[in-house]
């Protein structure tokens, strides 16, 4: 990246706490915002790991009253994040815990929006609130999307048959809690499709156009743990250790990505998980060594540099590494190659790939990153 003059647009508000048990040694910080909560999660996750029950806990030992909004959907939409503003609103709550993965906590920082403004569905993603947001705590029970880092609510937009983001600097979570004894019960699939997530967040993150050297500083460190942990992951090791560290880098790739935005991988996942419900992780996983494969092409460096800190030797070893994570690859055909390139194409990630794109290229991720019936 040398030649670079300075440049660095960069902001993080997010209060981090790390450790076991840091939701009750840390109550405190909760109260700041306010005596009434609304927690959201999903319908299972938060209760089987032992996060709802820590931050019940330590609401009720700082005299904050709680509702507990517990139906939050798998990728969730609109109506979803909807129905749990109302019951923020009806409440009377000042602040929303979020505990989950992606998708709890995109819907708490959705929902933080639509209790304080009234807006059309077409309105939602324009990124003017004058209602402000309520405050959002994050809980992450998984790692892997990063979303307590980030300013971002990604949600299913039937309309557009694909995901729409909500990107606001007022919905960074005011708090993140990170505890690893969360992901201890993660089934094996699940802990391996979100550290592929983190992992396309922080290797997206270091070679989009939008990088700079704080987001390049905390990708690589990012990536380096990756390098040693993944390898160990993909053998089924899944000890306390490395559980921590994933979760680490699983935060510092969503405070890349909070700076650097995604990039053509992700939007090329989208129509992944729309069309073909693969989880989104593992879509961005699929696509990843083909797309390392391309940017070395435009910027050898940048891709030298990530495979440095993966400790991979050139792209086919990466590749191999993937392919111990991924297994068996989905089909695709080529009439949806065509369908889901239009889409991809239409996004603002092109813009954001370092390499400009033509159509043939898109295609060709595609056809390179399933199996091609
Ligand atoms: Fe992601």
């Amino acid at each position: 990246m040398g030649g670079e003059i300075l440049k660095v647009n960069f902001f993080l508000p997010t209060k981090v706490v790390a450790g076991n048990g840091c939701v009750r040694e840390n109550a405190s910080l909760l109260a700041r915002y306010g005596k009434r909560a609304l927690i959201m999660t999903g319908r299972k996750s938060a209760k089987k790991c032992g996060a709802g029950r820590d931050v019940e806990e330590a609401l009720s030992s700082q005299g904050v009253e709680f509702r507990l909004f517990d139906e939050v959907e798998n990728n969730p939409g609109i109506a979803n994040c909807r129905a749990a503003a109302l019951a923020a609103r009806e409440f009377g709550a000042d602040f929303i815990v979020g505990i989950g993965g992606g998708s709890p906590l995109d819907a708490a920082k959705a929902a933080a929006v639509l209790a304080r403004n009234d807006l059309e569905d077409s309105e939602l993603f324009k990124g003017s609130y004058p209602g402000g947001a309520l405050p959002v705590a994050a809980v992450p029970t998984t790692a892997g999307t990063g979303s307590e880092m980030t300013q971002y609510a990604i949600l299913t937009n039937e309309s557009i048959e694909s995901k729409s983001s909500i990107s606001w600097e007022g919905i960074f979570p005011v708090l993140a809690f990170l505890d690893s004894a969360y992901t201890a019960g993660l089934p094996h699939r699940i802990a391996v499709n979100t550290a592929l997530d983190a992992l396309s967040h922080s290797l997206e993150g270091y070679l989009a156009v939008r990088s700079d050297s704080w987001s390049r500083a905390l990708a690589y460190e990012a990536l380096l743990i990756f390098g040693k942990e993944l390898p160990r992951l993909a053998d089924g090791y899944y000890g306390e250790e490395l559980r921590a560290q994933l979760l680490l880098a699983a935060n510092m790739s969503g405070a890349v990505i909070a700076q650097t935005a995604t990039t053509i991988v992700h939007a090329m996942g989208y129509s992944l998980t729309y069309f073909k419900d693969i989880d989104h992780g593992r879509a961005n996983g699929l696509l990843l060594g083909p797309y390392l494969s391309l940017s070395e092409e435009t910027n050898p460096e940048g891709a030298r540099e990530v495979l440095d800190a993966l400790s991979c030797r050139n792209v086919d070893s990466f590749e191999r590494l993937l392919e111990s994570l991924l297994g068996d690859r989905e089909t695709i055909t080529p009439d949806e190659i065509r369908r889901f390139t239009t889409i991809a194409l239409k996004t603002k990630h092109v813009g954001n790939t370092a390499r400009s794109l033509a159509r043939a290229d898109v295609e060709s991720l595609y056809a390179r990153s399933l199996r091609l019936l």
